[in-house]
């Protein structure tokens, strides 16, 4: 992660595409995407942050597809002055029990020597960075829905 870069005035939408482009060759196998975008404006944030914390939900949500091919929908939207994005999955869904877990360090599920746990905790450090919100809703055995809130103006969101 670059930590050296600045806040620019960014595309989201342009950080989903070029992120699906990384991850296509992941994917392919595992899941149709389905997009549901709105237009969006630019919102001012740190780029490859941002995109960072959508690769990290994106191959969370491959991973917790199954053997049988599932769908990840990608949505976004703009309510006032925030801009938000979904990452939905038709994956295993998360046991409640966990729920509350799935942000702190280290936390996981996944063999060792796949997963670190540090996905979701470094995208809550960069989302709140941003002054911004994720949340998620699941349901065991039908799948999980991931929403990232951030507002388009850094300076306000601050004050
Ligand atoms: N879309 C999802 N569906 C089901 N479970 C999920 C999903 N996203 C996250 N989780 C659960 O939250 C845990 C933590 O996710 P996180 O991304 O922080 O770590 P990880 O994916 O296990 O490892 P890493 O991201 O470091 O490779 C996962 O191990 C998994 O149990
Ligand atoms: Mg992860």
């Amino acid at each position: 992660m670059d930590s050296n870069q600045e806040w620019q005035w960014a595309n989201l939408q342009q950080g989903i595409e070029s992120t699906l482009n990384i991850v296509a060759n992941e994917l392919k196998y595992k899941a149709d995407v389905v997009k549901e975008y709105q237009v969006l404006p630019e919102i001012e944030c740190l780029p490859s942050q941002i995109n960072q914390v959508i690769m990290n939900l994106i191959v969370n949500a491959s991973q917790a597809i199954g053997p049988e091919r599932g769908t990840i929908t990608l949505r976004t939207g703009l309510e006032g002055e925030t801009v938000w994005i979904e990452v939905a999955d038709t994956g295993s869904g998360i046991e409640p029990q966990c729920l509350q877990k799935i942000f702190d360090p280290f936390f996981t599920t996944k063999p060792i020597g796949q997963g670190t746990g540090l996905g979701l905790s470094l995208s809550y450090g960069i989302v709140k960075k941003h002054h911004g919100d994720i949340s998620v809703r699941s349901e065991v055995g039908a799948g999980t829905t991931f929403r990232v809130e951030l507002p388009v103006h850094q300076t306000k969101a601050a004050a």
